[in-house]
């Protein structure tokens, strides 16, 4: 018997998956970019959700939340419901989402067409970050292409539903992808995070109605577990980590570029992919998570990416932003940069991190440059982490440390620290 293809690379989301069958009970017109619309449609939304309960799928904005879960808890409450698919990527180490809405527009809207007919919405709204205007222009014409084929609008497809889909720009910041900036933004309000949203968007979202709030690459896997079926997708991945994750590689590598793998591949399965270490180089360290990711060491290279990793590390993918870093990175102005970015890329509306931020980069420039008081310092560096994890509004203050407590704990030597 054939061996099954274990290969770490897929090509699911940028074309991979074939034409779907043209059965179904709606009159689409075929092909086109938009397989299994179709398909979808002749699906009752409970059957919808229960197949993406099936395929295992977590958010691929950061957090990793089952994505069935923000299904159904949108789809119980009253309508009118709304769809937003955050595309905000204000992440510097990624560029998924935006190569997916400039490349495969026609996926993107596809998996807003199965998301938002999930929850029965009718208004759908993409959230497109002030850094891709690239995206504005094939957005726009994959939407109009839509519309001219019945694709969007009214009466999609003869199913008696619509959909309108609009889009709304952000100014790009970072913070502007937290989920309450994104309510608040498309409502016309101070486009700045707030307590009151936490993870209740399902109940209480835009103008106060069950919302669905989805990363980009999590819609755009929505086409490959109607073609596939949830159990198959599933199958692609590892335990309750379905399917394949996008990864944005930067460094010391042959091939920096994004690369989509099976969820759970190894760290050294994305390095070989991305066509091994630069000529010349000798690996350091590894930067996960962008700005407010872990700094790992070359052990991390036998750890398998998902959203379990932080269980298993203490380290996140986030979004995908993988930097393999050479001998010669300075890892401290790595951390300084990324506390810089995470500085200029915030609201400062609330005190943890609007004054934590700068109290950590004087206590890192002070620990690098030989503290007179380290132990005091590192006491107080600590603290603050903290206290920012526990009291900022949103997850930009909350994880801002994380890099720099990854230094701290994973290359003490480099602050001039005891190991240990
Ligand atoms: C500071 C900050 C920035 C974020 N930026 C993004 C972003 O650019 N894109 C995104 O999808 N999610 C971003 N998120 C996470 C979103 O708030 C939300 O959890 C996500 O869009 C949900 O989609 P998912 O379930 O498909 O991952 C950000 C969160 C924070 C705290
Ligand atoms: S944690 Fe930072 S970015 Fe988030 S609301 Fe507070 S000040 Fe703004």
């Amino acid at each position: 018997m054939p061996k099954p293809d274990r290969s770490p690379r897929l090509d699911l989301l940028f074309g991979g998956i074939s034409q779907a069958s043209s059965q179904g009970v709606t009159s689409c017109p075929a092909g086109g970019g938009y397989p299994t619309l179709r398909q979808a449609l002749g699906m009752s939304p409970q059957a919808l959700i229960a197949e993406v309960e099936a395929a295992q799928l977590r958010g691929r904005g950061g957090a990793g939340y089952p994505t069935a879960h923000k299904l159904s808890a949108t789809a119980a409450g009253a309508g009118p419901r709304y769809l937003i698919a955050n595309a905000d990527e204000g992440d510097p180490s990624v560029y998924k989402d935006s190569t997916l809405l400039s490349r495969v527009p026609e996926r993107v809207i596809e998996g807003m067409l199965i998301a938002a007919w999930a929850v029965q919405a009718e208004q759908a709204y993409i959230y497109l970050g002030g850094k891709h205007p690239e995206c504005r222009q094939p957005l726009n014409a994959a939407l109009a292409a839509a519309h001219e084929r019945g694709l969007l609008g009214q009466d999609i497809c003869g199913s008696g539903w619509n959909l309108c889909i609009d889009i709304v720009e952000s100014d790009g910041l970072f913070v502007r992808g937290d989920s309450g900036a994104v309510v608040n933004t498309i409502e016309g309000r101070p486009p700045e995070p707030e307590v009151r949203y936490g993870r209740h968007l399902a109940s209480s979202g835009l103008w106060g109605r069950p919302t669905l709030l989805l990363n980009v690459e999590t819609l755009a896997c929505l086409p490959a577990i109607i073609e596939l079926g949830g159990t198959q997708f599933a199958a692609l991945g590892s335990p309750h980590n379905g399917g394949s994750k996008l990864f944005s590689v930067a460094g010391c590598v042959a091939r920096p570029g994004l690369y989509e793998l099976r969820m759970g591949s190894t760290l050294g399965q994305l390095l070989e992919a991305s066509g091994g270490l630069a000529p010349g180089a000798t690996l350091q360290a590894v930067l996960l998570g962008g700005p407010s990711g872990s700094l790992c060491g070359p052990e991390a290279l036998d750890w398998q990416l998902d959203y379990d990793l932080p269980e298993r590390s203490g380290a996140s993918i986030h979004a995908g932003g993988v930097s393999f870093l050479a001998e010669d990175c300075d890892l401290v102005q790595v951390v300084l940069d990324n506390l810089a970015f995470l500085v200029s890329e915030s609201c400062g509306q609330c005190l943890p991190c609007r004054e934590g931020l700068p109290l950590l980069e004087q206590l890192l420039r002070g620990l690098a440059s030989g503290s007179s008081k380290p132990q005091a310092d590192l006491k107080l560096l600590k603290q603050t982490i903290a206290l920012m994890r526990n009291l900022s509004t949103c997850g930009l203050g909350s994880s801002a440390g994380t890099s720099l407590e990854s230094l701290v704990v994973r290359f003490p030597e480099r602050l001039g620290l005891c190991q240990g």
